[in-house]
């Protein structure tokens, strides 16, 4: 089955990050830290059915693979919104509610916001973000969740699909023509113009707080994997967009752990901003339409604060073409158990099936029998209609098995 990914070797690039900062020594604690984890746990833990989600064990592509075992965090069932974002957008808009009722003197926790007893405050505030389809949906649906305004830019490639799972919680949504690095720069003039407050993923000059408590809250997800995990990984495979996701699981691999895994970041060739600015030794952008069919890495520019940890302890970056993709989503929709899983999501496992195809590469990663590695499955079937026409099925046909 992993002969498929043969002759992909040929059109992914693979750069070697010799500026890593060795061992496990973090000192990134003021961006993001175990301490900032407990915090954002006890909020996320606290939402209306909040769940780990599951961990699977791939062990049939890793014997086929020459590895000692694959785990997959399946972000799919991530509450009602099908992707792991769920936990970083709407953590912030909560913390941000949160600090504007404690500057009139109010300590409210997010379980407050939930009852509306402070929504006659929280109701005159409008959060305001960017995204290329999940980002915009999870500070959505915080912001119906905990009581405020929401406006939200997309650019000119999102989906009708992503865009109407965004206004379905009550947002505004805004079309934009650019790309998804305009779509950033118009919704920090709106907000700036207008009174708003940014609830972005991304970090630049200047805008950094709210970025850290989305990033935050993907730690939640990472701390569920190491729970569910006998052993600890010795690999991590994470698809990149801006970085904080990446950054986030590094963030909190590094600090907890004496001897942590190998980080490989994979990106779209079209939309590899963190492999570029690996390669450069500092934030590179790419420009263009950024066209990838792995609609949530479709970035351009780096998160000024998710580079400044993924530069530190990531050795290595891959940059992959989209002909990978719909192979691996059919790959786990047709298992036994299936699994559904979005364009995004599979990114680091297309990633390394390509690797386990090139003994050089597979070397230069350290990838053997006794490697155990760590995949997230970032995303389910966010766009439907994207995924059917990728895997040939609906989920539910999927699932049902038809
Ligand atoms: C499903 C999915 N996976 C991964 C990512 C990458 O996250 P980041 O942009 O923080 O690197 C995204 C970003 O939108 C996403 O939607």
């Amino acid at each position: 089955m992993i002969h498929q990914y043969k002759h992909l070797i040929h059109s992914t690039r693979h750069f070697e990050n010799l500026n890593i900062q060795a061992g496990s020594d973090y000192r990134y604690q003021d961006i993001l830290s175990l301490e900032s984890f407990e915090l954002a746990n006890k909020e996320i833990s606290s939402w209306d059915r909040y769940e780990s989600t599951p961990l699977h064990s791939l062990s049939d592509l890793a014997s086929d693979s020459g590895v000692s075992l694959i785990a997959y965090k399946d972000e799919s069932h991530r509450f009602s919104l099908k992707s792991f974002k769920a936990l970083g957008g709407a953590y912030a808009v909560a913390n941000l509610l949160i600090k504007k009722l404690k500057e009139q003197g109010i300590e409210a926790k997010s379980s407050d916001l939930i009852a509306g007893t402070y929504s006659e405050i929280t109701s005159k505030i409008t959060v305001c973000c960017a995204t290329d389809g999940n980002h915009g949906r999870s500070v959505a649906w915080g912001a119906q969740k905990f009581g405020c305004n929401c406006e939200i830019y997309i650019h000119s490639t999102v989906s009708v699909v992503r865009e109407e799972a965004i206004a379905k919680y009550g947002a505004i949504v805004n079309r934009i023509k650019g790309n998804y690095d305009e779509s950033v720069h118009i919704a920090a003039d709106v907000a700036e113009s207008n009174g708003y407050y940014v609830v972005s993923d991304t970090s630049y000059e200047g805008y950094t707080d709210i970025p850290k408590d989305v990033m935050q809250g993907y730690t939640v997800m990472v701390d569920e994997a190491m729970k569910q995990m006998e052993e600890v990984p010795t690999h991590v495979f994470l698809q990149g967009g801006v970085g904080g996701f990446p950054a986030a699981v590094v963030s909190y691999l590094v600090e907890s752990l004496d001897c942590p895994p190998i980080f490989v970041v994979v990106e779209p060739t079209n939309a590899d901003c963190l492999f570029q600015s690996a390669v450069n030794g500092e934030p590179t952008v790419v420009h263009g339409d950024l066209d990838t069919v792995m609609a949530g890495l479709a970035c351009g520019e780096v998160s000024l604060l998710a580079w400044s940890i993924l530069k530190s302890y990531v050795p290595h970056f891959l940059s992959i073409q989209d002909d990978s993709i719909s192979k691996t989503m059919q790959l786990l929709a047709n298992r036994d158990k299936p699994i559904i899983a979005g364009e995004s999501a599979v990114a680091g496992l297309a990633g390394f099936l390509i690797a386990t195809n090139d003994d050089t590469l597979k070397s230069k990663l350290m990838l053997n029998e006794n490697s155990r590695i760590l995949f997230f499955g970032t995303e389910g079937d966010t766009d439907e209609t994207m995924y059917k026409q990728l895997v040939g099925r609906s989920s539910e046909e999927v699932m049902r098995g038809v």
